[in-house]
């Protein structure tokens, strides 16, 4: 797939469905007693690998239009029959080990390679404290044989800031006696917790500092509801930094999720400089959603605050192309989290950002762009990025190309629909010019 230096974009149109709140919508859905309605899924691959895990846990999970989804839960799953392939999907697997572990079942989980690759320690270590068992590869990677039940409850400090441990913990902790508790250092994504309380569960949840402690207590049960998806933040984001770059746009993007631990880009972008608006601000299935429009601006770099990082973790790469566009560098620490997503991404983007002509340091938790400025601030293309399989490394990359001198062909383009279907069309409607050549 190639991006060309483009004219102005111009229009508006709706981020697809929140992956976070998809996953979690089938996953609490399957767990529940009774049916739960979805609407605005996210009908990406990743999302698609969750409904069939759940119909191999036993639920029944139909589409019924798009983006519109029925779950019937049995109120605990069954022994699959087969093995359960999370594809490219992090948050699927670790939410759905936590979800199994409550139950007396044995449940083999694999992925692509990317996921294959992936440190499955940190949900292990808590789950394993609890009472489950596995047999895994070396360091905790898949494929891996989970055995679950007869659960205790745990009091968990997590080590790194993670909301899919976190999450992992609170699905175990509703099928283990005596429930669980999770300490998070930095508060991380809550939409475990908001959909828990949804689906009629008591979650107390105590901030303390810059962090919280969640309590759910024993012996809970879920009831099916309906839940309504947001636009995800974090795709959202790709085209509101394309108009932010590319001379002469102005991009709406409607029912946009604002949860305030997802919104660091935009208020680091805001810090940037950026010409930001946000609109219509509404309350939608108990999450604040709002349209947001984005203006092409002049941006100066900034150094970004560590502790940012966790409402803003899968906004780093976009963010490191809004930095080239900037004047001045753009410091990024504490996100040494970034080299254990889909792909390393502080690897890739730098190694991107250097071949598209971008000054760049990298650090083992850091990343520093330096933007310039003039003509296309420098930024010249003119370069084929290996992706590694990661969407968001590829989203970027295409983004960057938009802005820069010469065109930007990135690899794999077909992994973008893991979060993001419909991301080229959706652009070129804004006037992007991507195309296969
Ligand atoms: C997610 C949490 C984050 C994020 C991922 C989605 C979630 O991962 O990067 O894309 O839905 O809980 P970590 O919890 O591992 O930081």
């Amino acid at each position: 797939m190639t991006a060309r230096r483009s004219g102005p974009l111009k229009g508006s149109l709706r981020a697809p469905g929140d992956k976070s709140i998809s996953h979690r919508a089938l996953i609490l859905g399957a767990l529940a007693r009774g049916v739960t309605q979805v609407e605005g899924l996210l009908e990406g691959e990743d999302v698609k690998r969750s409904a069939q895990a759940m119909i191999a846990f036993g639920a029944t999970v139909e589409r019924l239009g798009e983006g519109r989804w029925r779950v019937e839960g049995r109120g605990a799953f069954q022994e699959p029959t087969d093995v359960i392939d999370c594809g490219n999907a992090g948050t699927g697997v670790r939410l759905i080990m936590g979800a199994a572990a409550g139950f007396h079942l044995s449940a083999t989980f694999t992925g692509d390679a990317s996921l294959r690759g992936r440190p499955m320690n940190r949900v292990l270590k808590p789950l394993g404290e609890m009472g489950a068992t596995w047999l895994c590869r070396e360091g905790g990677r898949l494929p891996l044989t989970l055995h679950g039940g007869n659960l205790k409850r745990i009091s968990y400090e997590l080590p790194e800031p993670s909301a899919q441990v976190k999450s992992a913990v609170l699905l175990a902790g509703l099928h283990a006696e005596g429930g669980a508790e999770v300490i998070e250092p930095e508060a991380t994504r809550d939409h475990t917790e908001r959909m828990l309380r949804a689906f009629g569960a008591q979650v107390d949840v105590f901030e303390e500092g810059s962090g919280r402690r969640i309590v759910l207590p024993g012996g809970q049960k879920l009831t099916g509801t309906s839940v309504r998806v947001p636009g995800d933040p974090s795709s959202a984001a790709f085209p509101l930094v394309a108009a932010l770059i590319t001379p002469g746009s102005e991009v709406t993007v409607e029912g946009m999720l604002l949860n305030p631990l997802r919104i660091g880009l935009l208020e680091t972008l805001g810090d940037m400089g950026a010409d930001l608006s946000v609109t219509n601000v509404r309350d939608e299935g108990g999450e604040t959603v709002a349209d947001v429009t984005a203006r092409y601006s002049s941006l100066v770099g900034v150094e970004v605050p560590p502790e940012r990082a966790p409402s803003m973790i899968d906004e780093y790469p976009i963010l490191a192309v809004a930095a080239a566009f900037a004047e001045g560098p753009t410091v990024m620490r504490g996100i040494g989290e970034l080299r254990v997503k889909e792909s390393d991404r502080i690897a890739l983007m730098a190694a991107g950002l250097a071949a598209c002509g971008v000054a760049v340091e990298e650090e083992s938790e850091g990343l520093t762009v330096f933007g310039g400025s003039g003509a296309n601030h420098g930024v010249k293309g003119a370069a084929r990025v290996t992706t590694h399989g990661d969407h968001r490394i590829a989203m970027s990359h295409l983004i960057l190309g938009l802005a820069a001198a010469e065109p930007v062909v990135v690899d794999e383009p077909a992994m973008i629909a893991t979060s993001f279907p419909g991301f080229v069309a959706l652009m070129r409607s804004l006037g992007a010019e991507i195309d296969a050549a």
